[in-house]
């Protein structure tokens, strides 16, 4: 059976790392025997270019005609005069996963042991590098609460949460954690936030159906900082959709650089969006120096959540190590003794391993 996959590579760095992405699906596809179809369509700021919206009809009707979305990214200085909610984030990115229902975000923050010298952390407190999973809730929260506007010299957003919202994700929380090393910590800032209280009695509901997990809860700000303190005591981190935007950025930067940290938004089903966690980075667009290991390691997550090849995603991973083992680097994980090579020879130099 052929698996259709839309490619939307957007803005910025958007479409070089996607090409690199591509280039691995491809010859991952050759080596097991896959049957992929790509549909490349437009969206964000080259979408409101060419046809005056972020997410024109004809994208969205390729997207549900898909069984995955290789998203890019959006956005840059450019779309930023135009009135917010036509922006490219706002009015391509929000309203994908909204429409699809991919209320999972999976983002693995995981230091490579090559990289250790990338991370800002001293070595005693990365030790041998960490692996931590943040799931982010993606549909619901701030982001999409209502109302939101503004009046006079006020601007309101609504932050609400209902019971199966915050089940939903807690289900994918530990069904995850289940499979690793069995610890969720939930975030919230329960001690000032109404929704914040109802989130962790839902939690601690939803924990008792998997008590070979152990839950633990903690305070977004404390998180913040024990995230810096001591990254390994993490497994699963829990968060609602800003507390997971922001934790995930930082986990980010702890891993080397944002452009190593991939994610997959999920629903209840096989189909799935996967992009890097980064944005367009536009100050570094078209010179061939960005990282594609983040949408290198996204295409990895497609092929284990939406083609149900962990096979796949398992040899992906392997080609980066290996690549990054024979100390190759972009210039934003570059350290001494190493050599640097450009967006598309990282693709290369991966493709070679699988
Ligand atoms: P950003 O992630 O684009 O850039 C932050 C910093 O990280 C920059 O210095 C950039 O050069 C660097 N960076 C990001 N990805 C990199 C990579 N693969 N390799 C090397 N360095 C990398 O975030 P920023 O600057 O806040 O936003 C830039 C634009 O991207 C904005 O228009 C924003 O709205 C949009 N954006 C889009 C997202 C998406 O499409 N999902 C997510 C976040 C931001
Ligand atoms: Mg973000």
């Amino acid at each position: 059976m052929t698996a259709k996959i839309a490619v939307l590579a957007g803005d910025g760095i958007g479409p070089e790392v996607v090409e690199q992405g591509l280039k691995v699906l491809e010859k991952t596809a050759q080596k097991f025997n896959l049957s992929l179809e790509f549909t490349p369509a437009r969206v964000g700021g080259a979408a409101i270019d060419q046809e005056g919206t972020a997410l024109p009809a004809a994208t969205l009707q390729i997207c549900q005609n898909s069984d995955a979305v290789f998203f890019g990214s959006v956005g840059g200085p450019q779309w930023e005069k135009l009135p917010p909610e036509q922006q490219p984030e706002r009015a391509a990115l929000l309203p994908l996963r909204q429409t699809f229902n991919l209320y999972a975000n999976l983002r693995p923050a995981i230091l490579f042991k090559q990289l250790k010298n990338a991370s800002p952390l001293r070595a005693d407190i990365i030790g041998e590098g960490f692996d931590l999973l943040i799931l982010r809730e993606l549909t619901s929260g701030i982001y999409f609460g209502q109302p939101k506007g503004r009046a006079d010299d006020k601007a309101f957003d609504t932050l609400s949460y209902r019971v199966p919202e915050i089940v939903r994700i807690a289900k994918v929380a530990f069904a995850a954690a289940r499979k690793r090393r069995k610890k969720v910590t939930s975030i919230d800032k329960a001690n000032v936030l109404t929704t914040s209280v109802m989130w962790r009695e839902v939690v601690v509901e939803v924990a008792k159906d998997y008590p070979d997990v152990a839950l633990e809860h903690m305070y977004i700000d404390n998180a913040a900082m024990q995230l810096i303190k001591n990254p390994r005591q993490f497994d699963v981190v829990l968060c609602d959709n800003m507390f997971g935007d922001i934790l995930s950025d930082e986990a980010s930067m702890l891993t080397g650089s944002i452009g190593m940290l991939p994610s997959a938004s999920l629903s209840d089903g096989n189909f799935g969006l996967y992009e890097p966690s980064g944005g367009s980075a536009p100050d570094i667009a078209g010179q061939n120096i960005a990282n594609p290991i983040a949408q290198i390691l996204s295409a990895a997550l497609l092929c284990k959540y939406s083609l149900g090849r962990p096979d796949a995603h398992d040899t992906i991973f392997s080609a980066v190590n290996q690549v990054l083992d024979e100390n190759y680097r972009t210039r934003d994980i570059m350290s001494a003794g190493c050599q640097e090579v450009s967006t598309s020879q990282m693709g290369e130099l991966i493709c070679g391993k699988i």
